[in-house]
């Protein structure tokens, strides 16, 4: 059975989208069977792995509101190995049609299940914010993988992440653990980017994945040309991390 892994931080740009795209990629390059879901109203997980947002036609939005089963938004073979269910900007107004629906923390789960054996893993994006539909990602998760930034308030906000975690395998989904913490833009001519990662492994009890994605120019341009980073540079300090993350994934 595939493994689901939700990429969650409330907090705001701190490489959710770029990890999710890029973690998705590295591993369908390496023969794995890969689901991305693209659960953020922002939808740049979508375009940044070569879909048109604007163009879908049916999207994340249209499957929670039960306006169309999965197969239908279901976009295959965006890249070799990797299939997207995709969003748009609709995706923003779930959270007001979920109100006083049954089983509303259930959604994606069920209306995936399906299809959830078709592959390896399972990469969902989560908005940054801890609303509905980061629940429903964490619902239908195995585990959690949180990316954090390695600036100064790079521990703000993570315990009521952590905490969120806890309630919902408490309430909602017994299975859920934490696969771990991996630090994104980390600046190796800065003093202050390895004290942030000193200070997070000092205070933090959770697995720390031993790849640091470096600060590199190539992981900001590729969403752009709607491509992952494995595409658009495969040579640059920011694919090879992504693709060394990928195996300790694989790893785990
Ligand atoms: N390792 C990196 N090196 C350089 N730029 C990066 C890196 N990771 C992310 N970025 C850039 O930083 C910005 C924020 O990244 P990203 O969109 O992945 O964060 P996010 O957590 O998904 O944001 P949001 O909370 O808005 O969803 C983007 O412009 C992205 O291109
Ligand atoms: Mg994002």
């Amino acid at each position: 059975m595939g493994r689901v892994i939700a990429i969650a931080n409330q907090k705001g740009g701190v490489g959710k989208t770029t990890t999710a795209i890029n973690l998705s990629a590295c591993l369908a390059e390496k023969g794995q069977k890969v689901l991305a879901v693209d659960m953020d109203p922002q939808g740049n997980m979508t375009s940044g792995l070569g879909l048109d947002k604007e163009s879908v036609d049916k999207t994340v939005y249209d499957l929670i509101i039960g306006n169309a089963d999965v197969d239908e938004v279901l976009q295959k073979d965006a890249l070799e190995n990797l299939d997207i269910l995709p969003t748009s900007i609709d995706l923003s107004a779930a959270e007001i049609e979920l109100i006083g629906v049954e089983e509303k923390e259930y959604i994606v789960r069920d209306a995936i299940k399906d299809i959830r054996d078709n592959y390896d893993y399972i990469i969902i994006d989560c908005p940054p914010s801890l609303s509905m539909l980061t629940i429903n990602a964490m619902t239908t998760a195995d585990t959690v993988l949180v990316p954090i930034q390695c600036e100064y308030y790079a521990l703000e906000g993570l315990s009521q992440l952590i905490h969120t975690v806890e309630l919902v395998k408490e309430r909602l989904n017994p299975q859920l653990e934490i696969e771990g913490v991996v630090f994104t833009m980390y600046d190796a001519r800065t003093n202050l980017s390895l004290q942030v990662v000193e200070n997070v492994k000092d205070n933090l009890q959770q697995t720390i994945y031993k790849t640091i994605i470096p600060r590199n120019i190539r992981l900001a341009e590729a969403p752009s040309y709607g491509m992952p980073i494995s595409q658009y540079d495969s040579r640059s300090a920011g694919s090879e991390s992504y693709m060394k993350l990928a195996d300790e994934v694989m790893n785990k």
